[in-house]
Formats: structure tokens, sequence, C-alpha cells
């Protein structure tokens, strides 16, 4: 274990937060906030304070700005690998992982497991990859705190940019999906060696103390953030924003499968779902109006959303302002792009930004 040599002094400056936060090693993440940093960042910058909640961290983006302005960041997620994310880039100050220990990992396995080579064969990945996994894991198993963090969101990454499209929900022969770029083709255990340093690069103190957890929004204890920042789901007009199916190898992958139960009989040998009752239409609007009740003692709450999800901005304006009564709502144009095919739909939506204040 090594520590980051250099300690920087917290940084409050918008253009800098956005410069440190344009470094964070990029999980493609269906309705990741990375193109929303600037905007979002102007928010936070408004509001102020010196406490914040990422409720639905996802690929840890926000919960990472908010540190790099300052900001003393609580992540949560109800999926386990989120949380593995953040400790490494968010909560994690100082610790690196060396040369010696990635070149452990990339070296002969520890023990002769084979979880991931028998289980997704013909599923996901060559061979060789799947070796690799199984292989960095038996190192992995034995190691503790912020070292395992990073050696575990390092693989996740890994995993993630060499899969097609980033999800789970594609497996078996795609090669159809190549499109020549050098993620598909780079051997998982150079991803490893790559997503290994993007990590490292992140890693940064700025003198707050930072938090991760792993569980339902309507679980979290503590409320009263300075600003509370909710980036739920957006539940579709039709289907549902099902995170478990698009992401079920990643988030196996965090912890080895252990004490997950698999459904040997689907194609991709998924875990079963968690439901969320942001993600569908029958249950959203309830699930904000006990969000927000939850969160009304928040110095304000800032809420993503989608012009193309239920409920309406109207109504999510009109629940917002019954424990917010200063209710802002800002609009952006966004260009919502998600696959790689040229046919892949490129819809350009309405992004809201939510802001209720006292
Ligand atoms: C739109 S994504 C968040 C994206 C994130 N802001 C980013 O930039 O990557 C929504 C997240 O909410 C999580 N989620 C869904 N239902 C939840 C619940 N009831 N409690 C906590 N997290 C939940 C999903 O696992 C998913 O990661």
């Amino acid at each position: 274990m090594s520590t980051a040599v250099e300690l920087e002094s917290p940084m409050r400056s918008r253009v800098a937060a956005l410069a440190r936060a344009a470094t964070y090693p990029r999980l493609r993440y269906m309705g990741s906030k990375y193109k929303l940093a600037p905007h979002l960042g102007t928010v936070f910058n408004e509001i102020g304070g010196t406490t914040f909640l990422d409720a639905f961290s996802g690929s840890g983006f926000v919960g990472y700005l908010a540190k790099a302005m300052g900001y003393a960041v609580t992540t949560n997620d109800y999926l386990h690998f989120p949380s593995v994310i953040s400790r490494a880039s968010m909560v994690n100050d100082t610790t690196l992982l060396t040369d010696e220990v990635i070149a452990t990992i990339c070296g002969p396995a520890a023990d002769s497991r084979n979880f991931i080579q028998t289980t997704f064969r013909d599923v996901f990945f060559a061979e060789d990859d799947r070796v690799f996994l199984d292989s960095a894991w038996s190192h992995i198993d034995s190691m503790t705190g912020f070292e395992r963090d990073i050696a575990l969101a390092a693989l996740i990454l890994s995993a993630a940019r060499k899969q097609p499209r980033g999800v789970f929900t594609i497996s078996g022969d795609l090669s159809h999906y190549d499109d020549g770029r050098r993620d598909l083709s780079l051997p998982l255990r150079d991803h490893f060696r790559e997503r290994a340093a993007e990590y490292n690069a992140a890693v940064f103190s700025a003198g707050q103390e930072g938090r991760a957890v792993t569980g339902d929004v309507f679980d979290l204890a503590k409320t009263d953030y300075d600003v509370v920042y909710l980036d739920p789901p957006y539940a579709p007009p039709t289907d549902d924003a099902d995170y478990t199916k698009r992401y079920h190898f990643l988030e196996g992958l965090s912890d080895y499968w252990v004490g997950r139960e698999i459904m040997q009989k689907t194609k991709t040998k998924k875990i079963p779902k968690q439901a969320s009752v942001f993600a569908n239409k029958r249950t959203i609007e309830d699930a904000l109006e006990r969000t927000f009740d939850k969160f009304k003692d928040a110095g304000a709450i800032v809420m993503s959303y989608s012009s193309n999800a239920l409920p309406g901005d109207a109504r999510i304006k009109e629940l917002l302002g019954t424990v917010k009564p200063n209710v802002e709502v800002r609009m952006i144009d966004h260009q919502y792009h998600f696959g790689t095919h040229s046919t892949a739909a490129r819809r350009s939506v309405q992004e809201y930004i939510f802001i209720g204040r006292d």
C-alpha cells in the first residue's frame, strides 16, 4: 500500500472542481451525469454548504464532483458495486495501488478458483479474459480496505469497458458489435493495468470525510444534509428502468457472487432483479413523494429528471413544492445517446434540474 504524496487543499472553485472531475474514470452507465457536470457544478456552487448526499450514486461521478467542490460527501445506491467505486475514488483520500500489487494481481493465480470461467463460458468474454478475472479475484480476496476497493473498481471498470455497449443484457458471440474500438480488443489484464492507473490518478484529499453506503434510499438514517442530490432511475412510459438487468455482471464481480443466487436458466446468468419503486410509472409518484418528505429537513433538494419519463415536470414541481416552498426548474437540452450502432436512438430530450429550497 502507498499513499498519494501531495494533499491538495479543499477547492471551492467550480472551474478547478470541474477540471478535477474530468479525470474521473468513466463508467458507461445508464443515466450518468458526466455531461451535466457544468450545470450541476453551477447549482451546487449557488447553494453552498458543507455536507452533501448523492442518494442514487450509480457511477459515483456526482459524489466525486461534490468532493472536488469541497463538500463532505455521502454516496448511496441500492446496488453494491457503486459503493465499491465510490469508496475507491471518493472516500479514499490517499491510498494508491502500487506497481507491485498491480503486478501481483496480473501475475499467476493464488489459487485454482474457476467460478467465472465456468459460469460465464460462452456468455461473457473470451476464455483468457475469464481466467484473468478469476485469477485477479484470487489475489483481491485477501486484500482489505481502500486497496481492495481500488483493485475491485479497476476490475469492474475493465469488464464494463470491454463489454460491447457496456451492458450485460447481450451475450454469446458479440463480434458484430466490434466497431474496431481498442477497448473491445484489449485483453482484460491490460485493461486492468490501465484502469488501475486511472483510479490512482483520481485519488485526492479535500480535507473532508466521505462515506459510501449500500442500501435503499428509504433506509438512510441521516437526512439533514446541506445538499441532497437525487438522481433516481427515470421511469419510462413503457417498460421499466432495470439496473440489475443491465449491470448484473458488475454487481456480482464486486463481491465474487458470494451468497448470491444465479438464475441458471437465464441466457446471461443473471442475478435476481432488485425491484425499484422509482423505475416504474405506476409507483414513481408515490416514491418521489416519500423521498421528498424524507429529505424535507435538508438545506436544499436537487433532483435530476428527464423529459421522456413520468411524471412530467409540472407534477414533480408540485410534489417537491410540498416540502420546499421555493422550487426552481432548469432545463438543459441533452443529446441522449445510448448504444454504438449507427441506428442507435439519438433523441434530443430535456434534462431537468429541480432545485427545492426553503
Ligand atoms: C440514474 S442512475 C444514477 C446515475 C448517477 N447519478 C451517475 O451519474 O452515474 C440511478 C441509480 O439509482 C439506483 N437505485 C434505484 N432504486 C434505488 C433505491 N430504491 N434506492 C437507492 N438506489 C436506487 C440504481 O441502482 C442506479 O444506480
